[in-house]
C-alpha cells in the first residue's frame, strides 16, 4: 500500500476490519498513508492487516472488559489513535417477542456501547493533539426501521445519537465525528441471512424500506469524506447523504473532511 497521502502517519483503528466494509476502509486509509490497526473477533483480521501493512488485534467487543483492554492494547501498539472507525456489527433477525434478551444485549453492546467505550478512551489523546476523526458505521437502519431487527435498528439509531452528541462536545478540539449510513452491501453480514432460516425474515425486513440494489462492501468505503477516490456508486436515493448530513448537522462544513486541518 502507498506510504504517502493526506493521512500520512495518522493511526487508524478499525473495528470489525476482518472483512466486508471494514476491510475496504482499511485499504482506502492505507492508500492515503495511514497506519492501520485492525481489530476483529475473527482472525481473518490478520490477513487484512497483512494486506494493508498494518497490525491486528484479536478482540471480542461484545465483552466490555475485553473492549477496555483492546483500547489499552491499541494505544500501547502505536502510541495513539488518530482515526477511529467503529465498524464492527452483526445482525440477528427475530420477532420482538421471541428475540433472546441476551442476543439483544449483545448486539447493542457491539454496535452502540463498544463504540461509546472506545470513543471515551481515544478522545482525550485526540483533544491533546488537537486532531481526531471518529467515523461511526451506522446504517440505513439508523434512519428507518425494518421488522424483526429491533436490536440492530435500535443500536444503529442510537449510534447516530452518540455521533451527534460527541460531535457537539469535541468539535472545538479539531475532532470530527460522523456517521455513515450505507444501504445493503453484499457482505457476510447480509449474505448470512440469505441462507438458512433467517432468509425469509430478512427479505421481509428489506421490503419494509424498499431495499435498493445491493452494493459490494468496497463501494461503501468510497464516501468516507476526503478519503474515497470516487463517489459512492450505490445509493438509496439520498439516504446515504441525508444520513451523513443529519449526523453532522451541528458541524460547520470545514470540519467534515478527514484529512488536513478542521
Ligand atoms: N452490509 C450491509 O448491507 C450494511 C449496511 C449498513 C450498515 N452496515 C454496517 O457496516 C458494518 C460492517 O458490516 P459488513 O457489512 O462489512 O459485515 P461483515 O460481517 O463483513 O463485517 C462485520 C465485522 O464485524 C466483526 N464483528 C462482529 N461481531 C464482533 C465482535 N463481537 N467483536 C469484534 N468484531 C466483531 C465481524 O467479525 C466482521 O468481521 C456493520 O456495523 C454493519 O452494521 C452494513
Amino acid at each position: 500500500m502507498g506510504s504517502s497521502g493526506q493521512l500520512q502517519d495518522r493511526v487508524a483503528l478499525i473495528t470489525g476490519g476482518g472483512g466486508g466494509i471494514g476491510r475496504a476502509m482499511a485499504r482506502v486509509f492505507a492508500e492515503s498513508g495511514a497506519r492501520i490497526v485492525i481489530t476483529d473477533a475473527r482472525d481473518t483480521g490478520q490477513a487484512v492487516a497483512d494486506e494493508v501493512g498494518g497490525s491486528f488485534l484479536l478482540a471480542d467487543i461484545s465483552d466490555q472488559d475485553e473492549t477496555r483492554e483492546l483500547c489499552r492494547r491499541a494505544i500501547d501498539l502505536e502510541g495513539r489513535v488518530d482515526i477511529l472507525v467503529n465498524n464492527a456489527g452483526l445482525q440477528h433477525i427475530s420477532p420482538v417477542e421471541d428475540f433472546p434478551e441476551d442476543e439483544w444485549a449483545r448486539l447493542v453492546q457491539i454496535m452502540l456501547i463498544a463504540p461509546f467505550q472506545i470513543t471515551r478512551y481515544v478522545v482525550p489523546g485526540m483533544k491533546k493533539r488537537g486532531w481526531g476523526r471518529i467515523i461511526n458505521m451506522s446504517s440505513i437502519h439508523g434512519l428507518v426501521a425494518s421488522p424483526y431487527k429491533s436490536a440492530y435498528v435500535a443500536a444503529k439509531h442510537g449510534l447516530i445519537g452518540l455521533t451527534k452528541t460527541v460531535a457537539l462536545e469535541v468539535g472545538e478540539y479539531g475532532i470530527t465525528v460522523n456517521a455513515i449510513c450505507p444501504g445493503y452491501s453484499n457482505t457476510t453480514l447480509v449474505t448470512r441471512y440469505q441462507r438458512g432460516r433467517g432468509a425469509g425474515q430478512g427479505d421481509a425486513g428489506a421490503r419494509g424500506h424498499q431495499a435498493p440494489r445491493r452494493a459490494r462492501g468496497d463501494s461503501t468505503a468510497g464516501p468516507v469524506p476526503g478519503v474515497g477516490r470516487r463517489p459512492l456508486r450505490h445509493r438509496r436515493g439520498n439516504v446515504h447523504r441525508r444520513g451523513v448530513d443529519r449526523a453532522i448537522a451541528c458541524l460547520p462544513p470545514a470540519l467534515w473532511g478527514i484529512g488536513g486541518s478542521p
